[in-house]
């Protein structure tokens, strides 16, 4: 099918996975309400329109850290990307790295940190969710220094998984063992997927923990559910600020309150998010919820955002809103599924596209030069 906006890779993808990954990308927690709104509010925002600004000089790179990103995007964690591609977590790394931009490696990721890091030539984040098993938890931070990881995001809007129904029907959570079968069909040479099950140590230690133990495999979600742990709280934080020294992303805030607490606690960064409305429904869009946000800690702290971007204008919306940058989700999978490292590339040069003629018709010349005033 013929691709001419970052839209169209839902669709391509959809052609082309089977539906219960397709399913598990797209879909949001309970009657999908939030996910709904991520991407309407951003859309139901208007921008200014201003002309005659002489807009020869354009510039969209931006600094976040100790990096310069050639445009605000950050490639978001986004568990089993290796599931939707072959080996995709190296190739969407590879397809963020040729455009200046982050990629960041989930916890729950199917090709190992080592594998991902060596394959560019810039440094990788990643991401952790809090395990029951902190020394699980250590190892994984102690392999992600060692291959030159300096951002950590972690996330903390994941004590429980939501109730995402669409992988009740589809089998991927609950009793079908779904992916017991896909694990199955993956390891036979038939398969057009090359997930490392033979005897290369995929992954970090989860995903092939989790593989390891058979009678887990039968449910996925049920998994997640008993691996992580409800019991986190700020001062369990703590450990892992002494242990790291680079910057500490908090991923999953919705809230102004701990939007400060994060900033208390020493935060370098937090991720203004509903973890793209997959976990609690009805809470505040992505859109809704970054202005008060903004306004408590903007310069305390660098907000990221996301939830609902699905092109380069919601790049400028999200910005004019308050944040310093924005992860994509769903976006760069659905690109990564549809085509996989030429598909992420397409997708991020066609967010460019979009935002340089928003930031032209608004007469923004820089990313500092997007804030509220854009919004009409
Ligand atoms: C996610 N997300 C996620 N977040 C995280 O911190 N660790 C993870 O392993 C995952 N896994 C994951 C899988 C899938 C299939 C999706 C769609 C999302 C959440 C992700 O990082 C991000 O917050 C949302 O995807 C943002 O919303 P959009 O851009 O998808 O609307």
């Amino acid at each position: 099918m013929i691709i001419s906006s970052p839209g169209d890779y839902r669709e391509a993808a959809r052609r082309k996975l089977p539906p219960f990954l397709f399913h598990y990308i797209d879909g949001g927690a309970y009657a999908e309400q939030t996910l709904k709104r991520n991407v309407e509010d951003y859309q139901a925002i208007a921008l200014r329109q201003r002309v005659l600004q002489d807009m020869t000089s354009l510039s969209l790179e931006t600094k976040l850290f100790d990096e310069t990103l050639r445009l605000p995007v950050v490639l978001a964690p986004v568990g089993l990307t290796g599931m939707y591609a072959r080996r995709g977590e190296v190739q969407a790394a590879r397809a963020a790295a040729s455009r200046g931009v982050p990629f960041t490696l989930s916890t729950v990721s199917v090709c190992p940190i080592e594998e991902v890091a060596s394959a560019i030539d810039r440094p990788m984040w990643f991401q952790l969710y809090v395990l029951r098993d902190r020394g699980f938890m250590k190892n994984a931070l102690e392999r992600a220094r060692a291959a030159g990881v300096k951002t950590l995001v972690f996330t903390v809007d994941m004590p429980t998984p939501g109730a995402r129904y669409r992988d009740a029907h589809s089998g991927m959570s609950g009793p079908n063992a779904a992916l017991r079968r896909m694990v199955q069909a993956m390891t036979h040479p038939m398969w057009a997927y090359d997930v490392g099950l033979r005897g290369v140590p995929h992954d970090l230690g989860n995903v092939s923990r989790y593989l390891g133990k058979p009678t887990g495999l039968a449910d996925y979600i049920g998994w997640l559910g008993a691996n992580f742990d409800p019991s986190i709280s700020w001062k369990d934080l703590q450990w892992i600020r002494d242990f790291w020294d680079g910057p500490m992303i908090i991923k999953g805030i919705l809230d102004p309150q701990d939007a400060r607490d994060a900033v208390s606690f020493g935060a370098d960064g937090i991720v203004v998010s509903n973890h793209g409305g997959r976990q609690l429904d009805g809470v505040l869009s992505s859109a809704r919820a970054l202005p008060a946000i903004a306004d408590a800690v903007k310069g305390d702290i660098r907000i990221l955002a996301d939830s609902g971007v699905r092109n380069g204008l919601d790049v400028v919306r999200a910005i004019a809103l308050g944040a310093d940058a924005v992860m994509l989700g769903r976006a760069f999978v659905y690109a990564l599924a549809a085509n996989g490292q030429a598909g992420v590339e397409n997708l991020l040069d066609l967010f460019e596209k979009e935002m340089r003629v928003a930031m032209t018709l608004t007469g923004a010349k820089s990313i500092a030069g997007i804030t509220r005033d854009l919004i009409a």
